[in-house]
């Protein structure tokens, strides 16, 4: 065990002991290209507490942390916000030192899932509005279901305008600093958007209800799960939230290809150039070169979709399939969207995808773009004149 590992003090007497995994890079399909942090906090108040754990194979990292600032045979009470094992599965290893102490968790999901994961503990469930003073201190507790789990609880400690909010206001982030006004803005909030785009967007009605129920709370810092801590720019990342759950979006273009042979890469280019032309900013993703949950961060807040496949085996692309799987599953809102593709004899693609596309829910604002073998110049000016007028068309 690396013994040089501390804990980290983010208030009086509140400590980060979490643990970096600077080489995660799929996380359950989600490609984390800057690994990411599993948080957890310890508080050393009359009842020593800990908030989450981490994921087991980083348990001995937790516990050198917590035991660089209190006997890990102390702590009282561990809250368990989440069941998910990244937050969970190194607890039974700290419960073989802290043998005594009480597990609060959410009632009745987190019991649930802590139960069938780990046995029967000395649990304590809470629900809605239930809190307990730890001493100088008072953690209340706001179940948060479907935030992204059934059993999702957040913690408020009031005296120090603390929320510990596991999962939400979180990026997949590996850093060395534990603050955002530490480390580069712009980087954690394009994942704090790639994390809320791939885990939370199908949430949103819940992140607003978690929203309004922080709206009556002053926050001096919130203790995320994964990532940077939020103290400076509280303000800009609730706003985010806010704008994100509302499912807004901008005139912007998301291209999405797969290509045999060159003839639907050539399509998608002409659209990104007519989107272009339209004023429309329009991003060109091949699906072989860039992961699905960077393209669904862009799809997210982009009005626009389009996604080409040719044609194999009289199907689309497996790689095309697996984006609109993937898509799909994340329920987005509020985009139009038209489906392209080349193709040599059959040709069953492109209806293929915009079933999919109508099944994800988005309206469809363009025919389908069909075209045998090679387009040619006059294919390719149609294909313009179609999405210059596409704002018009669609308005109708
Ligand atoms: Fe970070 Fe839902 O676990």
């Amino acid at each position: 065990m690396n013994t040089s590992l501390k804990a980290v003090k983010i208030s009086e007497k509140i400590y980060w002991v979490g643990a970096v995994d600077w080489s995660m890079r799929n996380f359950h399909g989600y490609e984390t290209s800057r690994g990411t942090s599993y948080n957890a906090y310890l508080i050393l108040d009359e009842k020593v507490t800990l908030i989450d754990t981490v994921k087991a194979p980083f348990k001995d990292e937790l516990l050198k942390r917590i035991a660089s600032v209190v006997n890990p045979a102390k702590i009282d009470i561990i809250v368990s916000s989440h069941v998910e094992p990244d937050h969970s599965s190194a607890l039974p290893f700290v419960v073989e030192y802290a043998r005594n102490a009480e597990i609060i968790t959410s009632q009745p999901n987190g019991l649930k899932g802590l139960t069938a994961r780990y046995g029967h503990l000395n649990y304590k469930p809470v629900k809605a509005g239930d809190s307990i003073s730890i001493g100088e201190r008072t953690l209340q507790f706001l179940p948060t279901p479907m935030l992204h789990w059934p059993d999702s609880m957040v913690t408020f400690c009031p005296e120090e305008k603390i929320i510990f909010s596991n999962d939400a206001f979180g990026q997949h982030l590996a850093t060395s600093m534990r603050f955002d006004d530490e480390n580069d803005l712009n980087t954690t909030l394009f994942e704090a958007k790639k994390y809320y785009a791939n885990i939370l967007m199908p949430f949103g009605k819940q992140a607003l209800t978690a929203l309004s129920a922080l709206g009556g709370h002053e926050i001096k810092m919130i203790a995320t799960g994964h990532g940077v801590i939020w103290r400076k720019n509280i303000d800009t990342i609730l706003d985010c939230y806010s704008e994100w759950a509302s499912g807004d979006v901008k005139d912007r273009a998301v291209i999405v290809f797969d290509s045999m042979w060159g003839s639907t890469e050539i399509i998608a280019q002409t659209i990104t150039e007519a989107f272009a032309k339209r004023g429309i900013p329009a991003a060109y993703y091949d699906i072989k070169s860039t992961p699905m949950s960077d393209i669904v961060t862009d799809v997210f807040t982009s009005k626009y979709l389009a996604v080409g496949s040719p044609t194999i085996n009289n199907q689309m692309m497996p790689t095309i399939a697996a984006f609109l799987c993937y898509l799909k599953g994340l329920r987005p809102q509020n985009h139009k969207a038209f489906a392209f593709g080349s193709y040599g004899w059959g040709g069953q693609s492109v209806g293929l995808v915009e079933e999919e596309l109508k099944a994800a829910g988005m309206e469809i604002i363009l025919d389908k773009i069909r075209l045998a073998n090679v387009p040619n110049y006059a294919q390719l000016n149609e294909i313009t004149d179609h999405i210059l007028k596409i704002d018009s068309e669609a308005e109708k």
